[in-house]
């Protein structure tokens, strides 16, 4: 559960967005957290209390002169019991309210009035959106620490197309996990190679492997959760891109390493999870290679370029971390490819536990020796290996290795 004992408070505003809040909740709860729903007049026009207190379990507040609170003070009582403060979708007329310090109903002197982080969902038609006003109060917002989610760019219920749609349930739920979870990497850049390579025989048939790119991909989401600037650079797979996070698609191993180097000046951070081709076909057939009965076709095969040497490699490197895949003798082999390949940590894994599936059993192993890991998702997992990476980054002695 992503959200265990989080308690959220979640604020709705007035607008066709709104309907999607109700899933939010559902999201929120299912992933161990409380939410509280506070919701503006205008709100409820779109959705009733009903529906939010069903799914959060919780009554849903929506007057400022709500006489049948104990004390009153719901707008004082109701961010306290929250670690954060999430409103979505939030309008164009609430942000500008809370840019402006201005309080005329709950959901805006609660906001005023509270003690936690504030995350915003903005939602509204794109002339709105691009209003000079709102451009302003969205830069005042963000001055004064508030996080802005989204909004996204699409069609919307008015019928026009542009940016102001509210992100979807899920991304926002993804947003709000990320930003939970501690900065060790802020203002670091991150290159991460994940997924298989494709090596073609011809138009229609390859080399490859089972890497389903859910480790590399998780790896993505753990260093931007972490504060870091990130760049995936991906084999052929199909996994949604973790928010915030560039993405640059290839095939080959040699179109990964091109891709890598271009991107690698300046990196602070190179993460090498793809399981490349070791080889290659020579050259693959302009036409599909036919059945011939009377013997199987032969193909040479050449070695690939070992893109994570050819990191290391350069003038100034980043801190490097390569992932080793083994059947047998972990330890031993993962070890003997850290020092080979003259990298301060090197992942290890089982074949058998690593390739396809959500969780994974890893060791890591760097000049302190051997850390294990897991058995546990993905996510958590590279979670883990950005805090380790954090620590070694601080050591700052690398470049030794
Ligand atoms: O994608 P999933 O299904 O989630 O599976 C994840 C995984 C099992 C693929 C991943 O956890 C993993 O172990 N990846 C590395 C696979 C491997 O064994 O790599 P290797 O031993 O061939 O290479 C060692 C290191 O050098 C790796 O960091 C690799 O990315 C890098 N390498 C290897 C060859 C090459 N030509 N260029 C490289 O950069």
């Amino acid at each position: 559960m992503e959200l265990a004992e989080k308690r959220i408070a979640l604020g709705v505003t007035g607008g066709i967005a709104a309907y999607k809040s109700a899933e939010l909740v559902r999201l929120f709860v299912k992933q161990g957290a409380s939410a509280r729903v506070a919701m503006t007049r205008a709100a409820t026009h779109f959705i009733t209390p009903t529906t939010f207190q069903t799914l959060s379990g919780k009554r849903v507040f929506t007057d400022l002169w709500d006489n049948t609170v104990d004390n009153g003070l719901t707008h004082i009582s109701f961010s306290r019991e929250a670690d954060a403060l999430v409103v979505a979708p939030a309008s164009a007329n609430f942000i500008a309210k809370v840019a402006n310090g201005i309080a005329d109903d709950l959901l805006s002197t609660l906001t005023l009035a509270r003690d936690c982080p504030l995350l915003l969902a903005p939602a509204m038609n794109r002339q709105m959106w691009k209003n000079p006003a709102t451009r302003r109060n969205i830069a005042t917002l963000r001055a004064d620490g508030v996080t802005i989610l989204g909004p996204a760019d699409g069609e919307q219920a008015c019928g026009e197309i542009g940016e102001g749609r509210m992100i979807e349930p899920e991304e926002i739920l993804e947003d709000v996990v990320a930003f939970f979870q501690p900065k060790h990497l802020a203002g670091k850049k991150a290159l991460i190679t994940a997924g298989p390579t494709f090596e073609m025989i011809d138009p229609v048939r390859g080399i490859t492997n089972l890497s389903s790119g859910k480790m590399g991909f998780a790896i993505a989401r753990a260093a931007r959760e972490s504060g870091a600037e990130v760049t995936l650079i991906s084999g052929p797979v199909n996994q949604p891109t973790p928010r915030g996070v560039s993405r640059i698609d290839v095939t080959t191993a040699l179109e990964m390493r091109s891709a890598v180097l271009r991107q690698a000046s300046g990196q602070d951070i190179f993460i090498a999870v793809a399981a490349v081709a070791d080889y290659r076909p020579e050259a693959a057939t302009a036409h599909k290679v036919k059945k011939d009965a009377s013997a199987p076709p032969t193909i040479n095969l050449v070695q690939n370029p070992d893109i994570l040497a050819d990191v290391v490699a350069l003038p100034d490197p980043p801190f490097c971390v390569g992932f080793a895949a083994e059947s047998q003798n972990l330890a031993e082999y993962a070890e003997k490819k850290r020092r080979a390949k003259k990298i301060p940590l090197i992942v290890g894994n089982l074949i058998q536990d690593g390739f396809g599936g959500d969780e994974n059993t890893l060791v890591l192993f760097d000049e302190h020796g051997q850390t294990p890991l897991g058995p546990a998702p993905k996510i958590r997992l590279a979670r883990k290996i950005m805090e380790r990476i954090a620590i070694l980054l601080k050591e700052k002695n690398h470049a030794t290795y």
